[in-house]
């Protein structure tokens, strides 16, 4: 499918950049570009859980759907700190990042906890969208592939997939996320395609959807997209502010 005909995914992770004030006002912003992009180019933003009804209003009526930064699996209890899948869905979340490569080197997430969080979200209806990536060091001693293999092996492995439920891939190279230095756009397309195969191999015929996120940037969004298998953009520090988040999503549409 050309770039142009492809359905486009722009997802805007806003981590902890922005507080409650700084999110309202932000998404009041993207309620009113969200209507200039064509209809094949879908738009999630990732707010703080504490920003996620403050956003959720702001954004009431418009296409901007609303996704977690991350959750817990369990519903209700003494779990001091967290938010649950079920909360956020009683919320409207639709997405929920899992995985994310800072959720796992500075919070120690592992890929048990990936797949207990994968199960909780599909059983309260949320997609998940699952992060995989290796590191610096794991690129350099050439064992990028082995890595991201395990990591969708014990994300996916013996899943029942549930019929009708989009599945969506965010291929973030670790060294690439907040460096200012992102994977060459062939490379991260090369990634996604063995992820995609992998994924097949997997979960068999499920259509997947593979995102690239890590220093995504006005001038180089256009060049993910292009690729066969990237059909969009988890955005992190770019995402936080409106210039350069109207920036990706008019290069992306392009
Ligand atoms: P940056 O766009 O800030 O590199 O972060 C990417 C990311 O982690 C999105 O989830």
């Amino acid at each position: 499918m050309s770039a142009a005909a492809k359905k486009i995914y722009l997802f805007a992770n806003w981590k902890m950049y922005l507080n409650y004030a700084e999110s309202r006002s932000l998404a009041r912003a993207l309620k009113k570009t969200a209507h200039d992009l064509p209809q094949r180019a879908g738009m999630a933003v990732f707010p703080s859980a504490l920003a996620m009804v403050g956003v959720k209003e702001e954004l009431s009526g418009s296409p901007v759907l609303l996704g977690a930064q991350n959750t817990y699996w369990v519903d209700r209890g003494g779990y001091t700190g967290e938010v649950s899948s079920a909360m956020y869905k009683a919320v409207g979340v639709r997405y929920a990042l899992v995985g994310h490569s800072e959720r796992r080197t500075i919070f120690h997430e592992n890929n048990h906890d990936v797949r207990q969080k994968i199960e909780a979200l599909l059983a309260v209806g949320i997609t998940p969208v699952v992060c995989i990536g290796e590191t610096k060091p794991e690129r350099q001693d050439g064992s990028a592939e082995e890595v991201v293999e395990a990591q969708l092996r014990a994300a996916f492995t013996d899943l029942a997939w549930p019929e009708g439920r989009e599945l969506i891939i965010a291929y973030e190279p670790v060294w690439a996320v907040n460096t200012g230095e992102p994977c060459a756009p062939e490379e991260a397309g090369r990634m996604c395609s063995l992820l995609k195969k992998n994924v097949a191999g997997l979960l068999g015929d499920i259509p997947a959807v593979f995102l690239y996120g890590g220093s995504v940037r006005p001038e180089n969004v256009g060049d993910f997209i292009r690729q066969t298998d990237i059909s969009g953009v988890l955005v992190g520090g770019a995402s936080a502010k409106l210039e350069t988040w109207s920036g990706i999503m008019a290069a992306a549409v392009k």
